[in-house]
């Protein structure tokens, strides 16, 4: 959406900040994956809810027929109540709790992407109190590196996610002596925001071996789950506003020798074009040697730029004057709270309009009350 499509009239008697997601870009995304895996008829593409949990959005995509990668009973729920079917969701987690568990198994959820041996017990014994059974894929932890922010990437040996991918068979063979477990396959996930394709090259590498080397050892695999991770590109929104599905896709068509059925968990790449936070210019300030648009929005609603480091295109709604560089901050009380330095803009007023663009992924989601302030609301257009 190039700055003069955003519906500004509509945005000025608006309470800001407030997230403004644009329905016919995340059609045309939920469209454009359809038809990228509609040779493959047993792939299934799941939304990872963790991304943007606002009801309107997460409608869209289970209408869509997607299914839901969840992290946590809440997004459970918050599934089955967009209208996601039970047997699509996934439940992954390093730390289900009992209840969580147990609501994942009442509502019959579709799998539980167990982390441990010590939770494929607990499963097992609550599916044996409440008399039923657990379908179950292991999460592997490949140890491959993806070319990202060091605090995104999942798949290396070090960190918490995952069973290392020597120890996998003993843990296969502990399920399927498990009287309540139904053991499936295998769930992967290297990281967010990948670029590089030859890092899911790798990861089909890695998938490649552990599946021969089970199948030699006489375990059969049903499944795999590769995760999802897909980036986007944060610089310009406008040029491709639709992740590079085609690629992706591609790279498991050619590279995972296998003939399973694959699932992903795509959350960024589905939505994080389409959502843009608005929010007005409270005051231009002149520093020493600088200037400072200070916004109403701050890292309580968009916390990716002080976490990460992450950018996000601004564009400056309302005028179209001279551009000018300005350090753009929020109103919050911690010094982290800057969307970006030396941006350049068109000159800002008080009042102007301001869009942080890209923000539909780990945006709205990802927002606090810090400082006792309200949640941002959001419009679907
Ligand atoms: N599957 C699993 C097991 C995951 O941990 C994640 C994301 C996904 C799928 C979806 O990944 P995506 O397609 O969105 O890359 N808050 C960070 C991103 C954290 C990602 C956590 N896991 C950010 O704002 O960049």
């Amino acid at each position: 959406m190039i700055k003069g499509d955003f519906p500004l009239e509509s945005f000025r008697s608006r309470r800001t900040p407030f997230y403004y997601y644009d329905a016919a870009l995340l059609r045309t995304t939920l469209e454009r994956v359809r038809l990228a895996v509609a040779d493959r008829p047993d792939w299934r593409v799941h939304y990872a809810v963790k991304a943007n949990f606002n009801p309107q959005i997460m409608r869209m995509i289970a209408d869509a027929g997607l299914g839901a990668d969840c992290v946590s009973g809440g997004e459970v729920s918050a599934a089955i109540a967009a209208g996601f079917a039970p047997s699509g969701i996934v439940f992954a987690g390093v730390g289900k709790r009992d209840d969580e568990i147990e609501l994942g198994l009442k509502a019959g959820i579709g799998r539980f992407n167990v982390e441990s041996t010590a939770e494929l017990q607990v499963i097992n014994d609550i599916a044996g109190r409440l008399g039923c059974r657990a379908a179950v894929s292991f999460r592997v932890n490949p140890d491959v590196g993806a070319h990202t922010h060091a605090s995104i990437t999942t798949g290396l040996a070090e960190n918490k996610f995952g069973i290392h991918h020597t120890r996998i068979e003993e843990a296969i063979r502990m399920a399927m002596r498990l009287p309540n477990i139904d053991f499936y396959g295998l769930h992967f996930h290297i990281g967010s925001q990948i670029l590089d394709m030859s890092d899911f090259v790798a990861l089909c590498n890695r998938i490649n071996a552990c599946i021969a080397q089970l199948e030699a050892r006489g375990v059969q695999v049903r499944d795999i789950n590769v995760g999802g991770g897909l980036g986007i590109d944060y610089e310009h929104p406008n040029h491709l506003p639709v992740a590079g599905f085609g690629a992706y896709f591609d790279v498991f068509k050619r590279h995972l020798d296998t003939r399973l059925p694959v699932h992903f968990e795509l959350g960024r790449s589905l939505v994080a074009p389409c959502g843009t936070l608005i929010s007005r210019v409270l005051y231009v300030k002149e520093g020493l040697y600088k200037q400072f648009a200070i916004l109403d929005a701050s890292m309580t609603e968009l916390i990716r730029p002080a976490l990460y480091d992450a950018y996000h295109r601004m564009e400056n709604l309302s005028s179209d004057g001279p551009e000018t560089k300005y350090d753009v901050v929020g109103p919050v009380c911690e010094s982290t709270d800057v969307f970006g330095k030396g941006v350049v803009l068109n000159e800002c007023h008080r009042g102007d309009l301001i869009a942080i663009r890209s923000a539909g992924a780990y945006g709205e989601s990802m927002a606090s009350q810090y400082n006792c302030r309200q949640l941002p609301d959001s419009v679907v257009g």
